[in-house]
């Protein structure tokens, strides 16, 4: 058993989303490692209001009771793996905000990705890697990309993601990247007291 632990995170709540599929597809290859722990946090078991708090997080303590919770999820862990859609170009604002809620939780742990839209949600992965890197992260070039008529065939239902075989060793060289960096961060964090 690892020390190790990963979250998933869940970056869409839509009823009819696509992303706690690919959620699963990601965790059922990632839980086959014996060198990480992995755990799906979904962003619908935080349902959080739009920030609202007195000062920018990282200055003052948030006062939201979700928030709390939130940010101590986020703390526990020593990596994220992003499940990212595209919306307008952009990462959805249910992620954002709650990104916005958290600031030194993060901090000097690494990032990687999953993502999915017409173009593979490529666009919401640039923009999120900046975010990411405004909180401290490590991020990864490493991501994995659900794109064009396979992303459609998910979306309509008509094909499951595992059946786009050619993901899975993209997805295991992400993990296999992501558990070097979460290796080699928390030594580091470990040596300063
Ligand atoms: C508000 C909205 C905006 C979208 N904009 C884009 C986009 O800019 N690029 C893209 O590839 N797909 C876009 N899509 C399609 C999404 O990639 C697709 O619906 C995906 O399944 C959304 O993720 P979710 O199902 O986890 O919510 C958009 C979808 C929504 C709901």
């Amino acid at each position: 058993m690892s020390n190790l632990n990963i979250g998933i995170i869940i970056g869409s709540t839509r009823d009819a989303r696509v992303g706690r599929q690919a959620a699963e597809y990601v965790y059922n290859i990632a839980s086959k490692r014996d060198d990480l722990n992995f755990e799906i946090i979904d962003l619908k078991d935080y349902p959080l209001p739009f920030f609202n708090e007195a000062a920018p997080n990282g200055t003052l303590e948030v006062n939201d009771p979700i928030g709390k919770e939130w940010q101590a999820k986020i703390e526990s862990l020593d990596g994220y793996i992003f499940i990212v859609a595209e919306y307008n170009g952009g990462i959805p604002g249910v992620l954002k905000n709650a990104l916005d809620y958290t600031f030194t939780e993060w901090a000097r742990k690494p990032a990687a990705y999953f993502a999915y839209g017409s173009l593979g949600g490529s666009r919401a992965v640039q923009q999120l890697r900046l975010v990411c890197n405004e909180l401290h992260m490590a991020a990864l070039r490493n991501a994995v990309y659900l794109q064009g008529v396979d992303f459609f065939s998910v979306m309509f239902g008509e094909k499951k993601i595992e059946e786009c075989t050619y993901l899975e060793p993209l997805t295991i060289d992400m993990l296999d990247h992501l558990a070097w960096w979460t290796k080699t961060l928390k030594e580091g964090r470990d040596q300063i007291v």
